[in-house]
């Protein structure tokens, strides 16, 4: 088949590729338009899009400012380059409150986002009734570092474990719209052990263009967390934050309670995070805290959880909220508060054997995992990825999405779904 790609605004046809290039990559280039489309579709209008036989087309909302330069390209990866928005905004940004916090606000940001520059795995294709994300989030949660890296309980190489799950993390091969992690970001709050932290997480944060969320446990100690963090006044105040990530709100929130392990929003954080949800965003919002707001069977989380919840149920009734991250519990669960689905992602520094009686759970070096989460329009999914080395097959692969896209979605029932036997 002979796919051409063709880009179209108001102002008339942006010239095909040129034919010497008509017969490369064809499934990649299938597999653009639908990048092409979800990028646009993150910020600027799109007015429709059509595939024809052996044609993939595009047109874009000559409002939104989209501009496809005509200079010769080659294929996907160059066009999405090239693509670029008036108005320059970007996603990103956002502040803690009360101190000023590394941001990727930048157009150079948002583009490179959406190149797959630097070995980045190939885009995204759509054979299901669901177009790609809207945003993705790398969710980690409980790092529990220590200064000099002492081992964590005596046994735990928090590091270690860390290294290994960052190492998972760039496998992805995305760039994910945030970086969140969601408390006991140390074990003791020691400024050595924030810095080690920063260390590890600020290259992956800027090697993939997104801002790193830095949440509040209850380990955590808020003056050494805001000067080696946040570079801001080692105070204690609540570390709080709101960041826009291209029309998703995440808005971090404090849960932890200076001397103490177990959580709470006092009456500030409160009446700010009201104020915050009075204007809904335009993709809703997701809230990132420590203490999670469901229960555990678990007897000792009981005693160090969130208290007064229903406080915070009737501040985000009727909002916009809807998904909260969390942590604390060292192992990954889910449930719902106040309608909202709440997320816990597993620790990476140690997990619960949870395949014990409740009352003889304790941790184990074993199981860490951290989430990969998926917005879309409709609902949000959150993905426990596994941070173990072990065999994988090799069915799937890229070859395979190739051979896949180049098919009619009928032939790819034909080919993929049929029984054989
Ligand atoms: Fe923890
Ligand atoms: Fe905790």
């Amino acid at each position: 088949m002979d796919a051409v790609l063709l880009a179209l605004d108001r102002a008339g046809v942006v010239p095909p590729l040129p034919p010497s290039h008509r017969h490369r990559h064809v499934g990649l280039e299938r597999a653009g338009a639908n990048l092409l489309e979800n990028l646009l579709a993150k910020r600027c209008e799109v007015r429709g899009a059509r595939l024809g036989e052996g044609v993939l087309g595009l047109q874009v909302g000559a409002d939104a400012g989209v501009v496809l330069r005509s200079e010769p390209f080659v294929g996907i990866l160059d066009l999405v380059a090239m693509v670029g928005t008036r108005d320059g905004a970007a996603g990103g940004a956002g502040c803690f409150g009360g101190g000023s916090h590394p941001t990727h606000a930048s157009r150079e940001g948002r583009v490179a986002r959406a190149t797959y520059a630097g070995g980045m795995a190939s885009a995204p294709v759509r054979f299901g009734q669901y177009p790609p994300a809207l945003r993705t989030i790398v969710h980690l949660s409980d790092t529990h570092f220590l200064d000099a890296n002492r081992p964590l309980g005596g046994r735990f190489d928090t590091a270690a474990n860390l290294g290994r799950t960052l190492q998972k993390v760039r496998g992805l091969g995305i760039r994910p719209d945030a970086i969140v992690v969601t408390g006991d970001l140390t074990d003791e709050g020691e400024p050595g052990a924030y810095r080690d932290l920063r260390e590890l997480l600020e290259p992956l944060a800027r090697e993939l263009a997104a801002p790193l969320v830095w949440v509040a446990g209850n380990h955590d100690e808020r003056p050494a967390l805001r000067e080696q963090l946040l570079d801001a006044e080692p105070t204690q105040e609540p570390v709080t934050g709101v960041w826009d990530l291209d029309g998703l709100r995440l808005i971090a929130l404090d849960t932890s309670v200076p001397g103490w392990h177990h959580g709470n929003l006092d009456e500030g954080q409160l009446g700010w995070l009201r104020e915050q949800l009075a204007t809904p965003a335009p993709l809703g919002t997701l809230i990132a805290m420590h203490h999670p707001p469901i229960p555990s069977h678990l007897p000792f989380f009981d005693i160090l959880e969130l208290r007064d919840q229903q406080r915070l149920a009737r501040v985000i009734a009727g909002t916009d909220v809807r998904g909260i991250l969390a942590g604390h519990l060292h192992y990954s669960t889910s449930g719902t508060f106040a309608g909202v689905p709440v997320s816990v992602s597993a620790a990476t520094c140690y997990t619960m054997n949870l395949a014990r009686p409740a009352q003889q759970v304790n941790g184990m070096d074993a199981g860490q995992s951290f989430h990969l989460v998926h917005v879309y329009e409709a609902t949000i999914t959150h993905a426990v990825v596994p941070v173990v080395d072990a065999d994988t097959g090799d069915y799937f692969s890229e070859e395979w999405v190739e051979r896949m896209a180049a098919l009619t979605p009928h032939e790819r029932l034909e080919a993929f779904s049929r029984k054989r036997s």
